[in-house]
């Protein structure tokens, strides 16, 4: 297939392009670079011997990506891009509504413009708000708490009246969880701007010695040692999960939503004891108050993906924080920084 990846440039659209260049597909990526930079593509050719096209291009442009999809005969599109930072959608909510909304809207229209039905929509477990009960199934209760994650419940709401109104559609919404580390080369990986607003990328700043130490946001929380309970999701799990859900769409119209966890909860102070033992390096924190915002527990029921999609996550939190140690410590300044030799 010929797959477009908008955001693939991004964290989880480079892992996504591997995986997808590994399982055969050609891969065409759009991206505005507002978050990200090329030299993660240069480098999934690295990994993968094969290159993916890429365009600059913002998916709020409409001609701009009438020339993308006018310049490959595109199959199916993940639609990765957008604005991603809860905090500063709390304080830029038009930017994010304007970013994300328009981004979606724009590219559903070329889509239809250009007869391509399959599509795959980067949603988020942040659409739960605060759940009533854990592990959280697909039918849960929706609510948002800040503009960015109200941008994924529209966009997941918009692609459900779609698929309603053109049963030829065949859309898929995932919901990940927390997406952690990165590919085991050691040649991508997260390369947050400014200081990181995540725990993994915290910790691997702090382990590098970028940082002093960690702020362990409460200790008490109605959690076993007190401090947040997420489901941590390795980068390369959730990316063979696009190219699960692209081979399941092939032959199934109407719109469909699957969360892509793991179904296990780890606690931060479980995250920072695993880190430690993976790397060695010692990760020096204090707890510090609540983050505003933040909820005690979150974790998937993953079984939807399981049964229909033929995807369960295969790595580890340990995996992970491996992975995690390796990119950061080869790639001390991201992808900014000179070459990694690999
Ligand atoms: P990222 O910022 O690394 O990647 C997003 C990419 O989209 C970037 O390369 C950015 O330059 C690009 N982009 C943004 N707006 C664009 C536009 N208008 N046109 C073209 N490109 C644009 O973030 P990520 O972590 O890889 O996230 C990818 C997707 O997954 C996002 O939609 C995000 O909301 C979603 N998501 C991420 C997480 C997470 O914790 N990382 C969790 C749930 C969902
Ligand atoms: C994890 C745990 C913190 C940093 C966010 C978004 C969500 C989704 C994924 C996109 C929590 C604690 C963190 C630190 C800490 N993104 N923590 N010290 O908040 O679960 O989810 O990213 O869709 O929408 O909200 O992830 O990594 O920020 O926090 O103690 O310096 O680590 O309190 O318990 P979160 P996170």
């Amino acid at each position: 297939m010929n797959v477009l990846l908008t955001g693939g440039a991004g964290y989880i659209g480079t892992h996504t392009a591997v995986e997808l260049l590994e399982a055969g597909h050609d891969v065409v990526v759009a991206d505005s670079l507002v978050n990200s930079h090329e030299e993660a593509l240069r480098r999934v050719e690295r990994i993968t011997g094969r290159g993916a096209a890429f365009h600059r291009v913002d998916c709020t442009d409409p001609d701009a990506l009438r020339d993308v999809f006018s310049a490959h005969d595109i199959d199916a599109v993940v639609h990765l891009a957008g604005l991603k930072a809860v905090g500063e959608s709390v304080h830029q909510p038009l930017r994010y509504y304007r970013n994300n909304l328009d981004a979606l809207l724009t590219l559903a229209e070329v889509m239809n413009e250009f007869g391509v039905r399959d599509l795959v929509f980067s949603s988020s477990a942040t659409v739960y708000g605060d759940p009533e009960a854990v592990p959280i199934p697909e039918s849960a209760g929706l609510e948002t708490t800040n503009p960015y994650g109200t941008t994924k419940l529209f966009i997941e709401q918009m692609l459900r009246d779609l698929a309603a109104a053109d049963p030829s559609l065949r859309i898929i919404s995932l919901r990940y969880f927390n997406p952690i580390g990165a590919h085991a080369s050691g040649l991508i990986g997260e390369d947050p701007q400014g200081v990181p607003n995540n725990l993994f990328p915290y910790i691997a700043q702090v382990a590098a010695g970028r940082r002093d130490h960690l702020s362990v946001f409460g200790d008490d929380y109605d959690t076993p040692d007190g401090t947040g309970v997420r489901d941590y999701l390795h980068v390369v799990d959730l990316a063979r999960g696009h190219a699960a859900a692209l081979d399941h769409l092939a032959d199934r119209e109407g719109y469909r939503v699957y969360n892509l966890g793991t179904g296990r909860g780890t606690s931060v102070l479980e995250c920072v004891r695993l880190f430690e033992e993976a790397t060695g390096v010692h990760v020096p924190y204090r707890v510090t108050g609540r983050r505003p915002g933040d909820i005690a527990v979150c974790y998937a029921d993953p079984t939807a993906a399981a049964h229909d999609l033929g995807w369960k996550a295969q790595l580890t939190v340990a995996d992970a924080c491996a992975d995690t140690w390796r990119w950061q410590d080869g790639n001390p300044r991201g992808f900014a920084g000179e070459p990694s030799e690999g």
